[in-house]
């Protein structure tokens, strides 16, 4: 048993769809989440500077004592977990693996979509996750950088709905039965998303996956807490945290949610 906080980090807001997912999952956790929006967006970032942020975070989580650290952001998955693992004593759970699996399992075509951040995108991460587990599927990717900052920017439904189908028009619908969603910050405009794709698309969100296994590993481990202990979340934003604080009370409909400022 172990009652520590469960770690979690993102370039910005998105993170907060795994967060809800962990936390509907494991109610008793408690959870530590840091956004990095004073650089976000990260997808648009080299390798080195991607790699360099996320090892800030993940400091920050180990300094506040975390049992386990889930990058609940694709781009820092697809480009540092490799790198940052070997450098910490605690376990690192990416999205990339179990979205992966979620997709494999969902598509019935073999024919697989993937929309994500430019880094996530060009690092071929969910090709490789995806085909190895099942190599017949057909997997095509389509970068979509406007659509991180767009959730960010807190935008009205009007330009919100104009720039997911600006971005996604490239999408042929005869391609894929099953659309990935390879940024965190998606499943926040899920329902935009939805009305550009085929009804029949069905949409993956790599967050329920990890949300399980994190569950799995943490049993495994012997780490789960007390299912007696009284949860505690906090938020900590590297950007203006009045306004991480909106958009995080709307999405984890949680009234009196607090965010604190760290630089
Ligand atoms: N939410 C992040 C992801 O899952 C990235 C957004 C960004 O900073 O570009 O890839």
């Amino acid at each position: 048993m172990d009652n520590r906080p469960i770690g979690l980090l993102d370039s910005g807001l998105g993170g907060l769809t795994v967060v809800k997912k962990v936390i509907e999952k494991m109610p008793n956790e408690k959870t530590i989440f840091i956004g990095d929006q004073a650089h976000m967006p990260y997808g648009d970032r080299p390798k080195e500077e991607i790699i360099s942020l996320t090892r800030h975070l993940v400091r920050f989580l180990l300094d506040q004592d975390v049992k386990i650290i889930i990058f609940a952001c694709n781009t820092a998955t697809a480009t540092a977990m490799k790198v940052i693992a070997p450098e910490i004593d605690r376990q690192i759970i990416g999205v990339i693996q179990s979205g992966a699996l979620a997709a494999a399992q969902t598509t019935k075509t073999k024919k697989v979509a993937v929309i994500g951040t430019t880094a996530t995108v060009n690092s071929e991460a969910y090709v490789d996750e995806i085909k190895a587990r099942d190599h017949e599927i057909q997997v095509s990717q389509l970068a979509a950088p406007l659509l991180a900052p767009l959730v960010e920017a807190d935008e009205g439904p009007e330009i919100r709905q104009k720039v997911v189908e600006k971005s996604l028009a490239p999408l042929k619908a005869d391609t894929f039965d099953t659309l990935v969603l390879g940024c965190t910050h998606y499943p926040i405009i899920a329902s935009e998303i939805r009305r550009v794709v085929s009804p029949k698309t069905m949409l993956v969100d790599p967050a329920d996956q990890v949300s399980q296994y994190t569950q799995n590993v943490l049993r495994r481990d012997g780490l789960l807490a007390d299912d007696k202990q009284i949860p505690d979340h906090r938020y900590y934003t590297t950007g203006q945290a009045a306004k991480f604080t909106k958009v995080a009370r709307q999405w984890l409909n949680d009234p009196s949610l607090e965010t604190l400022h760290v630089d």
